[in-house]
């Protein structure tokens, strides 16, 4: 009940991010409490892996314009906040859905006890979502072009951001027949590419336009066929 009045007023609460950056203690702890409350969102929303993956895409859009805002401090905070709801996704999909328990306070109790150990003979809610749901192709749209972008804490939380797609999208079954389009280990390779440019990215030394080339060149071995024509 309280979920879903929280719900009714989703995108008015997001309007949050696009505080102005003073007073500085006020709003900085806001905005954390809202990146908080979206990933509880997340945990607390849907019975399993597919409808999470759903609610999951919900919360992206609505930061989408915080994401491609003009003004620094929302992409930070837009970036920011798409980068620990998916964090919170992965540890879903590691931990088996279902299996947290409705209440991210039960989990650790709950994942000890069960785990995603003898998957065929539990319940739908702990069936994973598969990669098709995920919709890579728009989203890695969405952040590519942070990558490059003129705040250097904004490229870095986006290349993170898209090394974490590519990181949950690989333990997740696909769906479709293409799926022997996607070459494991050519994956794998150009995944931990983007995780050294994480590393790297804040040297002094690092040149912005080879690292964006890299990225791309990740991205482009990441996506499958299906995902790339999907994009338009
Ligand atoms: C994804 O990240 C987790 C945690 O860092 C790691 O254990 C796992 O091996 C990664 N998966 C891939 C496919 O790189």
């Amino acid at each position: 009940m309280i979920l879903s009045c929280f719900m009714f007023h989703f995108q008015a609460t997001l309007g949050f991010f696009a505080l102005p950056t003073e007073p500085s203690n006020i709003v900085e702890s806001l905005i954390t409490n809202l990146i908080i409350l979206l990933g509880a969102i997340l945990l607390t929303s849907g019975e399993d892996g597919r409808s999470r993956a759903e609610q999951l895409l919900h919360i992206l859009r609505q930061l989408d314009p915080y994401v491609s805002a003009s003004a620094e401090h929302q992409r930070r905070r837009g970036c920011v906040a798409v980068h620990e709801v998916l964090v919170k996704f992965r540890n879903l999909c590691s931990g088996g859905f279902g299996a947290s328990g409705s209440y991210p306070t039960l989990s650790l109790k709950h994942i000890d006890q069960g785990g995603p150990r003898g998957s065929s003979s539990l319940p739908s809610a702990f069936v994973l979502p598969n990669r098709d749901s995920l919709s890579l192709g728009e989203r890695i749209m969405a952040y590519l072009p942070r990558c490059a972008d003129t705040d250097d804490e904004v490229r870095k939380v986006a290349i993170q951001i898209i090394a974490l797609f590519f990181n949950i999208s690989l333990s997740l079954p696909k769906q479709k027949t293409s799926a022997n389009d996607i070459d494991l280990e050519s994956s794998y390779g150009a995944l931990s590419s983007l995780e050294d440019i994480v590393s790297i990215i804040r040297r002094a030394s690092v040149d912005q336009i080879e690292v964006f080339h890299r990225v791309v060149s990740s991205v482009c071995t990441l996506l499958s066929k299906d995902e790339v024509d999907n994009i338009s």
